[in-house]
């Protein structure tokens, strides 16, 4: 009989050598040293402004720290508590958040300052589960805002600490399936006390030491507890899923100006950019024919079309957005929806990036 060919040992998960549980006071005290003067961090042994905790975390879903820390100083010099941010025009704190992109953050903020403001007499909430219930806050932030504002026994799981923790215990699974697995696991990570500087801790080590390349092992609290680090295979951690490659979206822009202005709208409340100021445009489709661009354009006028497209890339697709361009005679006429913006402040009038880019495109602002 021919013996079946002997199957290969199965390598054990790897254990970590040692429980990063027991270099919490390590980690903790490394933050001490290392952590990052931000503008929205309580000072060692100051308190955490709850407002604070909260702007700055609804920035920083989906945006980087260098570009929330300049509109974050701004929100706050306007706006320095909740009472006055829900006071404001929402049309006033949109534009004030133009060019951070994912609009619907603005809008959510604002509500969520009313109901803080004019329902709960200013005050947040302690609780995970009731700072959930917020407009604009999900789980992440909820977390964030406990933890960070409150000291609450809860860990954001960013990015960044999804990073650190798939390292530590070598979660060999794409991150997309391992999301709540690694959740779970930093919870169970959590010291008994200053939950706060433990969550910060965790996202200034990913940011900082535990880099998505070339992290420093050499710097990090946790080297002697992370499995990722003893087989030398740190940065195959997290498991990447492959890419999937974005839809391609067409869709046209109508630049009009008249008399020194521009022609601008507001788009609708709901859906992509929703309620930000816009140069009239077609519907952005992956099966948008330009030969019927033109039924789109806001008025009839000779129209040009201007050479190349602006691009521009959101969440779930990319976008190709061809110019049209066009001068009336003065005085601009009146039009249905439009509004007459002078050029000469247009640049105040907290164009979405890509807006921006086609009045760019356009001649309209400089960059
Ligand atoms: N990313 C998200 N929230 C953060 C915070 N509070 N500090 C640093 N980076 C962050």
């Amino acid at each position: 009989m021919p013996r079946a060919p002997a199957k290969p040992p199965e390598t054990p998960p790897e254990k970590p050598r040692l429980d990063p549980r027991a270099l919490l006071a390590e980690l903790v005290a490394w933050y001490d040293r290392r952590r990052r003067d931000l503008p929205w961090r309580a000072r060692p042994g100051e308190r955490a402004d709850p407002y604070a905790v909260w702007l700055s975390e609804i920035m920083l879903q989906q945006t980087t720290v260098e570009a929330v820390k300049p509109y974050f100083d701004a929100f706050l010099a306007r706006w320095p508590n909740v009472e006055a941010l829900a006071s404001a025009p929402l049309d006033e704190v949109m534009k004030a958040w133009a060019g951070l992109g994912y609009y619907a953050r603005a809008r959510n903020l604002h509500a969520c300052a009313q109901q803080l403001a004019f329902e709960r007499g200013g005050v947040f909430p302690k609780e995970e589960s009731e700072l959930l219930s917020l407009p604009g806050v999900g789980p992440y932030t909820a977390a964030a805002v406990a933890a960070i504002a409150f000291d609450a026994p809860c860990v954001a799981v960013d990015g960044n600490v999804e990073r650190v923790v798939a390292r530590l215990f070598a979660v060999d699974k794409p991150l997309r399936e391992a999301k709540r697995q690694l959740r779970e696991t930093a919870q169970t990570l959590l010291p008994a006390s200053r939950s706060g500087d433990f969550t910060q801790a965790l996202m200034d080590l990913g940011a900082t030491v535990c880099t998505p390349r070339g992290p420093r092992c050499d710097l990090c609290p946790f080297a002697p507890a992370c499995a990722a680090a003893r087989r030398g295979e740190t940065e195959r951690f997290p498991v990447k899923a492959p890419k999937l490659a974005k839809p391609l979206r067409r869709g046209a822009a109508f630049v009009l100006t008249s008399g020194g202005a521009a022609l601008l709208r507001t788009r609708p409340m709901r859906g992509l950019l929703g309620g930000m100021s816009e140069f009239p445009s077609t519907p952005f489709r992956v099966d948008f024919d330009p030969s019927r661009a033109r039924v789109h354009a806001p008025a009839a006028a000779r129209w040009r079309e201007l050479p190349g497209e602006v691009e521009h890339v959101f969440t779930h697709f990319s976008l190709r957005l061809t110019i049209f361009a066009a001068t009336l005679p003065p005085p601009p006429p009146d039009i249905e929806n439009g509004r007459w913006t002078p050029l000469s402040r247009l640049a105040e009038e907290g164009l979405p990036t890509l807006m921006r880019k086609v009045a760019v495109r356009a001649g309209l602002i400089v960059e």
